[in-house]
């Protein structure tokens, strides 16, 4: 493991005068505060002895069945049995790749993927392998290509990591179409799906897609998180997995954490039973589409020269930058003018992505994602000024010990997340 060159950037883009188009931090002022603040109070009155106690390895049984209500809307089928809840699907992610990969194997990933996804497959010395998307998501026959050329080299595949819904950083999703295509030809190549759904329930149109593990009970390994609909600091998240899996899950995680906090679980769990979550989400969705409408309304104002996706649910716009600017390179100058975002290379494990950046509308209000289009409008005229003088790649010296050019991304920060 190693320390993100742009971790430290972050210490300085976390200012309150720099505007962070950065982190994936859910806007939790939408939600009632004094309801939740009210339940752990009765939580700890009522409960106390065993939500302050240690629990089950795999997880509150009464969560589990929460969990089934959660997962009913995108057709998950599972019993509460087959779930085992971790300290957010971070956890779940670290506790699959351990339990499946060795040194050498290969995971295949969307190109570009989860920064955090890719530094846990890293940690584990996988070899990650990409795999183009577009904006129906995950390309099939780019993946049949890419299975069939790592048959041919003898490499073992172990994994098929996907983020089907509202994907991060990319913001696209996995079409109705492509997912039994995707499924059937990971079937016939013998990997395991590993389908990574934290974003699934905020749509902006219509109801979420039935997930892929509706599909196929016994090649996917489900995983779901309460941080982007409730609330990222309980960590509590969740993997629904074929039996034998789910065993070894249970045991790596007793393992590493013995059992994940009672506390956190019970919290998310009166919260279920005594609020309305599902409105709670519909409020989510309602302010994300209104910031995302922001920042699309201001990067057609403001960055013409660059281009994007328009994503339909989630976090993120997939930002292409114009010809010949570097994301990474351009970061300090950024930050310096006040705002900040993530740079495409930290989504790739092979240092590919200097041509886009990941802008987040989650947190920002409206106006301050304007303000900070304006400031990385000012940032690019700037660069393509220097550019149209000197040549390409002639931008100040990057400061902050930036300006690798290739290497796996990097282990995420909260920020990078
Ligand atoms: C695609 C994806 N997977 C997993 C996570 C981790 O979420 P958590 O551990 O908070 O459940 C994130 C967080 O941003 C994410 O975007």
């Amino acid at each position: 493991m190693t320390a993100s060159e742009i971790r430290a950037l972050f210490a300085v883009a976390s200012r309150p005068e720099v505007v962070s188009l950065a982190g994936g931090m859910p806007y939790l002022a939408a939600l009632p505060l004094d309801v939740v603040g009210g339940s752990l109070e009765r939580l700890v009155a009522e409960r106390g002895l065993v939500a302050l106690q240690y629990g089950s390895g795999q997880g509150d049984p009464g969560l589990r069945e929460q969990i089934l209500d959660v997962m009913a809307l995108q057709k998950v089928h599972a019993s509460p049995d087959d779930i085992i809840v971790t300290t957010g699907s971070q956890q779940a992610l670290d506790l699959v790749t351990r339990v499946f990969v060795d040194p050498g194997d290969v995971v295949l990933a969307e190109a570009p993927s989860y920064v955090g996804a890719l530094g846990v497959f890293r940690s584990y010395q996988a070899d990650v392998v990409h795999v183009p998307l577009d904006a129906e998501g995950l390309q099939p026959e780019a993946l049949r290509e890419q299975l069939e050329k790592l048959r041919r080299d003898g490499r073992r595949v172990k994994l098929l990591y996907v983020i089907p819904n509202h994907h991060n950083p990319a913001g696209v999703t996995l079409s109705a179409a492509r997912r039994p295509e995707i499924l059937e030809i990971a079937r016939r190549y013998g990997v395991l799906v590993l389908e990574d759904d934290p974003y699934g329930l905020l749509g902006f149109d219509g109801d979420p897609l039935p997930a892929i593990q509706s599909l196929d009970s016994d090649g996917v390994i489900y995983l779901g998180s309460f941080s982007k609909t409730f609330a990222p600091g309980y960590r509590v998240g969740w993997a629904v997995a074929p039996h034998a899996v789910r065993e070894r899950l249970v045991l790596a995680s007793e393992a590493a954490i013995l059992c994940p906090s009672s506390f956190s679980q019970l919290a998310v769990s009166s919260y279920l039973s005594n609020h309305d979550w599902k409105h709670q989400v519909g409020v989510f969705r309602e302010l994300y589409q209104e910031r995302r409408d922001a920042m699309l309304d201001a990067l057609d104002d403001l960055l013409p020269s660059a281009s994007w996706n328009v994503p339909q649910g989630g976090f993120y716009v997939w930002v292409r930058l114009p010809a010949g600017l570097d994301a990474k390179a351009m970061l300090p100058r950024a930050v310096t003018q006040r705002v900040a975002y993530v740079p495409g290379t930290a989504f790739y494990a092979d240092g590919q992505g200097r041509d886009h950046i990941r802008l987040s509308y989650c947190f920002p209000t409206p106006e301050r994602i304007r303000e900070g289009i304006r400031r990385l409008a000012g940032v690019l005229d700037a660069e393509l000024e220097i550019q149209s003088t000197f040549g390409p790649g002639m931008g100040p010296t990057p400061a902050f010990g930036m300006g690798r050019v290739t290497g796996p991304s990097d282990s995420p920060s909260p920020d990078l997340t």
